[in-house]
């Protein structure tokens, strides 16, 4: 999609649809402009309650009289002070849905709230994209919407071109980086295996400048990542571990190294404690934590990190094989901390728990690490917000304070020493599940077992990865979630 700043007058725009967001609230003004602009038919279809502009409802006027544009678009925007960056984002993303839907080539965007011009550029150039992707390269037939061509995007006041611009290059370096993890996590199990994945990463590299490694079975049974190679045993595909840089880039002295590990499990049948098969489908995006890893890096490395970053991706798949790992095994970590594995299923914790000691033998200082990691995340936060724990407190607090920017939210969840005692073991050093008892929380605590004194962030995105029913902003499928606030901390 192409897209396009102008400061022109809504009636000159030449379109296929103009998309104009309207507040709840002390609207009189614009809409007086937009009746006048339709000759009576705004006043109609708010006097009928056809239309009310409460957050997310839309309304379509084909041939608004006195407009240029082919169609106009109402969006309620709800009430103009709890707008929000975030929300701008949403809406931009109805514009561009609403523009697939009518088979619009061209639409354009009234971008309404009073924020700088490069910022809401920026966010709208996100929402636009996010809004026009689909996953739909498996159909080969019976599609039903188009994607939009050119998307122009109006400032009411007389913003500064060139920073709107720039606004726009760096919506679309982001825009881009979600929908590139969306791809990765729609795609099935049986096309993404590890080996996919790693060669995606390196495409991605090639493409974009990161620089890729990717570590092979026997380099990691040589350094004795044992946990990690645990979870791969059950599988005929090889693990991989993917090792992402940004080129040229050192560490001052004294200056942090982050490190952004991302769960890359790409499939999820629960191993020998094998899964229901009910949705067991949707483990084909348990590897979402390590695409918003490759996506975020990919991004940070275009538009320049504020910190020096490094990116890990175990890659493996979690099948009940022959030589699978069976409950009771004990492996010895990476780390050295030996492990009873009495649950194949908890096997997110597994690869993490070695890919965290391995971020830290590479002089990593600050760990973030994010992961579809436990269905009793969903439980305690459903579908609206991700778990986050740790010990990095600055990080923590800029991640919840992010959120109205990113439109990513996270709720903190404890780790209170107490909370270990589930995860102790009679016979090894801890075992990786605990009770039945907050569970996301006692994944929490394992991890951090690994993660030892560094400074640590632990993401759990499992109520988050994917959009079940569909959203006006966003297809189903794969959310991307994670991306936009990796890219915020680092840049
Ligand atoms: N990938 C799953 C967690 C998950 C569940 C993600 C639902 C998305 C939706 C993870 O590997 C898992 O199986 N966790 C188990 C842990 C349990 C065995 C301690 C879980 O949460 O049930
Ligand atoms: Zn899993
Ligand atoms: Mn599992």
């Amino acid at each position: 999609m192409r897209i396009e700043f102008q400061t022109q007058n809504i009636a000159d725009v030449a379109c296929d649809l103009l998309a104009c967001p309207v507040f709840e609230n002390h609207e009189r003004e614009l809409l007086k402009i937009l009746d006048h602009a339709t000759r009576g038919v705004v006043a109609a279809v708010l006097e009928s309650g056809e239309f009310k502009p409460e957050l997310h409802r839309t309304c379509l006027i084909h041939r608004p009289a006195r407009l240029k544009a082919q169609r106009l678009l109402l969006m309620g925007a709800g009430k103009e002070r709890e707008f929000s960056l975030a929300r701008l984002r949403e809406i931009a993303g109805i514009a561009a849905r609403s523009g697939r839907q009518a088979h619009c080539k061209s639409i354009a965007l009234w971008m309404r709230g009073g924020f700088p011009a490069a910022e809401a550029a920026r966010i709208c150039t996100e929402g636009l994209l996010h809004g026009n992707y689909e996953s739909e390269i498996y159909k080969t037939r019976d599609i039903e919407t188009r994607a939009v061509d050119r998307a122009t995007l109006l400032a009411d006041t007389r913003a500064r071109r060139h920073e709107a611009e720039a606004g726009i290059q760096r919506g679309r370096v982001v825009g881009d980086a979600v929908n590139f993890a969306r791809t990765l996590g729609n795609e099935p199990a049986n096309v993404l295996t590890p080996a996919e994945l790693a060669e995606r990463a390196l495409a991605e590299g090639a493409r974009s400048g990161l620089q890729v490694q990717v570590l092979e079975r026997d380099e990691m049974e040589k350094m004795g990542m044992n946990a990690l190679l645990a979870v791969a045993r059950g599988s005929v595909q090889p693990p991989k571990l993917i090792l992402l840089r940004i080129p040229g880039q050192k560490p001052a002295r004294n200056a942090p190294l982050f490190a952004l590990i991302g769960k890359g499990v790409t499939f999820d049948s629960g191993g020998i404690s094998i899964k229901p098969s009910e949705k067991m489908e949707d483990m084909k995006d348990d590897m979402a934590g390590g695409a918003a890893v490759l996506a975020a890096m990919s991004a940070i490395a275009a538009l320049g990190p504020r910190h020096a970053v490094i990116g890990l991706i175990p890659a493996v798949e979690n099948l009940p094989g022959g030589n699978a790992t069976k409950p009771g095994d004990i492996v010895k970590s990476l780390l050295g901390k030996t492990i009873e594995i009495i649950n194949t299923d908890a096997e997110g914790r597994l690869i993490l728990a070695d890919a965290l000691a391995y971020a830290r033998s590479l002089g990593a200082t600050r760990l973030i690490d994010i992961a579809t990691l436990t269905g009793s995340c969903v439980i305690a936060l459903g579908h609206i917000n991700a778990g986050m724990m740790g010990t990095d407190q600055e990080i923590l607090e800029r991640l919840r304070s992010g959120a109205k920017i990113t439109g990513e939210r996270f709720w903190p969840l404890p780790l209170d020493e107490e909370y270990r005692k589930s995860i102790r073991s009679e016979i090894a050093d801890m075992k990786n599940i605990g009770n039945r008892w907050a569970g996301a929380i006692t994944a929490g605590k394992f991890l951090q077992e690994f993660a030892e004194e560094t400074p640590w962030t632990h993401l759990d995105i499992a109520g988050v990865n994917l959009e079940h029913d569909g959203q006006p902003y966003a297809a189903k499928g794969a959310t991307g979630f994670g991306v936009r606030s990796l890219v915020h901390l680092l840049t």
